[in-house]
């Protein structure tokens, strides 16, 4: 396995994919889909369009469904949720499929949705995702930080540091460039305390001000959920099954 981190979606490579693409998107997100998931949504449909979004929910009928938006931190009007993972419930998403659209996670998504393998990671669901890349073995990784309109942002390269640390071996898992190296000392530095890093991050700031401190100390607990987000046709996202 060959790893790569890139900071945003903008800074990937043009007309390259990777085996297998890491979404990353730590706050919220990917915390957001891992959490819907885990609590028995059917599935997660990314829109990085607003009226994308509305216009294919209208026509959807195969199962009930909730949207989800988020601009700049906060609750799109029309929209049944916004981006918070602490209203993932199982009482709110069970057997539902969750439109969701929001300022940078789903525009990542579809930077790479043609990658034959996509799935997203989070703090939250950190262990499923090295487990899993641990057993299928793709001979390039990219992990894919969302950042915030084009900019970096600590939470997914923090993310990105702890996968990448748990699985390179220096034998036959190998940095691809150098961003690799700086996310894994990254998350040496903090991994022992999450709650505080992100909230000197510039969207963790963001949600501050927006009075939102206890999802930032959600999406900073490690390993919290046995689940991995898959994608099983563009912008859609299920519960892997093994
Ligand atoms: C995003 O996509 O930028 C976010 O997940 C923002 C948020 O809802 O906190």
């Amino acid at each position: 396995m060959k790893l790569f981190v890139y900071h945003t979606p903008e800074a990937t490579p043009p007309d390259q994919l990777p085996d297998c693409a890491v979404v990353i998107d730590v706050l919220r997100a990917t915390t957001t889909i891992a959490t819907a998931l885990h609590a028995g949504a059917e599935a997660v449909q990314a829109f990085s369009d607003l009226e994308a979004l509305f216009r294919f929910s209208e026509t959807w009928s195969q199962t009930p469904y909730l949207r989800a938006g988020e601009r700049g931190g906060k609750q799109v009007e029309g929209c049944d949720l916004g981006n918070s993972p602490l209203n993932c419930t199982p009482e709110v998403v069970a057997g539902k499929r969750l439109f969701l659209t929001t300022t940078n996670g789903t525009r990542a998504l579809k930077r790479v949705e043609k990658a034959p393998i996509v799935i997203t990671a989070a703090q939250v669901n950190r262990q499923s995702v090295v487990d899993f890349l641990k057993k299928e073995q793709p001979e390039t990784v990219w992990f894919v930080g969302s950042g915030w309109q084009g900019d970096y942002s600590l939470e997914d390269t923090v993310c990105a540091g702890a996968i990448a640390k748990a699985l390179w071996d220096g034998s036959s898992t190998q940095l691809g460039n150098d961003e690799v190296l700086g996310a894994i000392a990254l998350h040496q530095q903090w991994h022992q305390d999450l709650f505080s890093l992100f909230k000197l991050a510039s969207h963790g700031q963001r949600l501050l001000g927006l009075d939102n401190e206890i999802d930032i100390h959600y999406c900073a607990e490690s390993d919290r959920l046995a689940v991995l987000p898959i994608q099983t046709e563009p912008g859609v996202l299920k519960a892997y099954q093994g």
